[in-house]
């Protein structure tokens, strides 16, 4: 044992050597070209532009190429395939005269060709290790295609179904989206980002960007720092941990200020609290948008409040470039801030082995043998059935009967194949995704499948009536009717708020029109957000949210709704009855008057109730699940004290299935008020038929800690309860106390 021991020391401290021989000589490289660089050369390395391959923002810069000869660009983005990119690489280390080489970034956010679920639906996984193998499965196939660098993970928690890029997230927990901050980081970067398999990640958007004000994109954030702190900031903190390489700065204003031109969060927060010691971009003309903002005057001005502020690269602005060298000269910027920029940006590329070979990720015959291989197919199925959420399964509908005679497909999303990428699929190969039509068929190949689109989108005007007879005949005519009804994938992502989340156009009137005909029905609901499925719950038998799960969309659906997977998602977002609910969220306080149907005046609405119409962590098996002898190690502990909190789980069911096992607390009272509950642990666990199992927890009186009334990050003493269950619902409890 003790060989062992001095072995595993030995290694650390080999690494360890190794890695500050490797900085020194970085350090040294890096100290030895900057001292050849004009200051229009470094100001280059701090510019970022779109190429014309894919534009994801307002404006193109048409003329990046011949500033990339000048030596004006540091790194480029939406440029993609090794050809297109070693064509630029080319210019950027020949043509220019110092040669530097360009960093390739792009927005692959769950997959590049080969598309995984949307973020929101794999959070539904609570499967942190598939997670974090999405993400390195994603660089793999990213970086064989010439790209160094991908504009993720997207952490910002949000409680607003109307905000599109919610679709983009982990949902509304803090606790459970610094764990997929972490997760995906670790994924993309791995352990050697010289690896010309792994890329650098970059944490976004900071901060609290999914947090706008009615839910509308780009919208104003105003929160107290006690949230912002409590709730938004640590994932981003947890990237950071992580060792994520950069972060962007997200377009909204925090406290009052747009976070591009914030010191406080990019240099005293990010800096001087956490350590970041990557480098700072910009979201798309984040820094010119600072004048509309109403922040500075002029494109000038914001060019000096983002240098300021410590960011360092200009996401397609063009301001530092046209400004900077000005600011220096009127002594308002220091080219000593500049070159404090300059040397993070380098030491980035240094990191992705680019100045020891600048076509490290260029290798045509690797970018063949990578994309869309069988490993990256057999994730993207796995990942998919991974995140269904099964809502509804009245009287077992499901799972079907492979031996099913007829089977009505109905609806947009049946017979589709770009929708079911999902929002920010960026280069996914659409052409590639398996239509819930051909999962049916796969499955079922003796049935009589009839497929009838019904309606569109109700986006461009695609809401016509004219197939709603066909698709009633359709299922007058079969023994099971599918709905494949939701979102395509323009209605949700980035600039894709909605005020109404029912099911857009006049697919609910499909809906109602086909369920007069009374045959069992199975909703299969696909959309970047929760919908309004309040009609659906009440008159549907099966519902089944598949979201938009991507390249291998149909086939993960077909294993779930024939039973070949027995679906396990939990929901990390709630579901809210209808829209006028929002922000509604599991883990709100509970106010002087909380709800009490017996009291009048009482918090309520009256015309609905107060609780979601599918809370968070909510999701159903096709077998069933009970929980009991919940045990406390200790009633009473003192600060920094552990506790164990197990529970026995049971499958009582007659399929074996798995089942995400969660550990809600609740503070009763604290100097300031506390949540009604906060998840504080999770396991994920596969029971056989009949089999029982005890869960344990051991959480600590630090995981108690909270911002308190001076803002101290600390627990306090007082009770506590301890629920145990499969959704924040949980009813199984337990206390203790943090004596005095
Ligand atoms: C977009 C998005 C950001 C993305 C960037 C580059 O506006 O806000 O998430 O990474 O521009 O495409």
């Amino acid at each position: 044992m003790k060989k062992i021991f001095a072995a595993t020391i030995l290694a650390a401290l080999t690494l360890t050597v190794q890695a500050q021989e490797d900085n020194t000589k970085r350090d040294a490289f890096i100290k030895d070209l900057m001292g050849k660089m004009t200051l229009e050369e470094k100001i280059g390395q701090l510019t970022l532009y779109t190429s014309g391959w894919d534009v994801t923002g307002p404006t193109l810069n048409e003329n990046y190429k011949n500033e990339l000869k000048a030596g004006k660009v540091g790194a480029l983005f939406n440029a993609h395939t090794v050809k297109y990119n070693r064509d630029l690489q080319e210019t950027a280390v020949k043509k220019t005269r110092l040669g530097i080489p360009l960093i390739f970034g792009y927005d692959v956010i769950h997959g590049h060709r080969t598309i995984f679920p949307i973020p929101l639906a794999e959070s539904c996984s609570w499967d942190l290790d598939m997670i974090r193998e999405s993400a390195r499965l994603s660089a793999k196939e990213a970086a064989a295609s010439g790209l160094n660098w991908t504009f993720n993970p997207m952490v910002d928690i949000a409680r607003d179904p109307r905000w599109g890029r919610i679709s983009e997230g982990s949902g509304e927990d803090t606790y459970l989206g610094s764990l997929i901050a972490k997760a995906k980081v670790k994924g993309y970067q791995g352990d050697d980002l010289s690896d010309p398999l792994t890329v650098a990640a970059c944490v976004k958007h900071f901060a609290a960007y999914g947090a706008p004000q009615a839910g509308r994109d780009y919208s104003t954030v105003d929160m107290s720092e006690r949230v912002l702190r409590e709730t938004y900031l640590p994932p981003y903190k947890a990237a950071v941990d992580a060792g994520v390489e950069t972060i962007m700065t997200s377009f909204n204003e925090v406290d009052g200020v747009p976070a591009t031109g914030s010191k406080w969060l990019f240099t005293d927060i990010l800096r001087k609290e956490w350590g970041f010691n990557g480098f700072v971009v910009t979201d798309y003309t984040a820094i010119n948008e600072m004048v509309p903002h109403g922040i500075v005057a002029n494109e000038k001005e914001a060019a000096e409040l983002a240098l300021n502020a410590g960011v360092d690269m200009d996401m397609q602005g063009g301001v530092y470039n046209q400004y900077v060298a000005e600011l220096i000269k009127e002594g308002k910027l220091t080219e000593e801030q500049v070159n404090t920029a300059v040397r993070r940006i380098l030491e980035s590329k240094w990191n992705l082995g680019l100045f020891k070979d600048p076509y490290l990720y260029l290798d045509e015959k690797r970018e063949k043998k990578i994309l869309y291989s069988q490993e990256l197919m057999d994730h993207a199925l796995e990942s998919g059935k991974r995140s269904i959420v099964l809502l509804k399964n009245e009287n077992n509908l499901l799972p079907l009967s492979k031996e099913v005679k007829s089977i009505a497909l109905i609806g947009p999303l049946g017979d589709n194949q770009i929708d079911l990428l999902g929002s920010w699929h960026a280069s996914g190969n659409e052409s590639k995704v398996v239509t819930i039509l051909q999962g049916l068929k796969e499955k079922a190949p003796n049935a009589k499948i009839t497929y009838v689109k019904g309606t569109g989108f109700g986006f461009d005007g695609d809401d016509s009536k004219d197939e709603f007879e066909a698709a009633i005949e359709a299922a007058r005519n079969a023994d099971v009717v599918i709905l494949a009804v939701g979102e395509n994938y323009r209605q949700n992502g980035e600039a894709a708020s909605r005020s109404d989340i029912t099911l857009p156009g006049v697919q609910q009137e499909l809906v109602e029109e086909v369920m007069k005909v009374g045959k069992p029905t199975v909703a299969l609901v696909g959309a970047g957000r929760p919908l309004d499925l309040s009609w659906i719950d009440a008159n549907v038998p099966a519902i089944v949210n598949t979201w938009h799960l991507g390249t291998m969309h149909g086939r993960a659906v077909a294993d779930v709704l024939f039973g070949d997977y027995n679906p396990a998602g939990k929901l990390t977002i709630t579901f809210p009855r209808n829209v006028g609910q929002v922000p509604i969220y599991y883990n709100m306080k509970n106010t002087g008057r909380p709800f009490d149907a017996n009291n009048k005046y009482t918090s309520k609405y009256l015309d609905v109730p107060n609780t979601p119409l599918y809370p968070f962590g909510y999701g159903l098996s096709y077998t069933t699940f009970e929980y009991s002898g919940l045990n406390i190690s200790k009633s009473s502990l003192n600060m920094g004290d552990e506790v164990t909190i197990s529970v026995n789980v049971k499958n009582s069911g007659s399929r074996d299935g798995e089942e995400v096992v969660q550990l809600y607390i609740r503070d009763l009272v604290g100097s300031v008020t506390r949540p009604v509950r906060e998840l504080k642990g999770f396991e994920k666990i596969l029971l056989k038929a009949g089999e029982s199992r005890t869960v344990n927890f051991t959480i600590s009186t630090d995981d108690l800690a909270f911002y308190t009334r001076n803002m101290d990050f600390k627990a306090e003493p007082g009770d506590f309860e301890v629920y145990m269950g499969g959704d924040s619902n949980a009813s199984l409890k337990g206390t203790f106390k943090i004596a005095e």
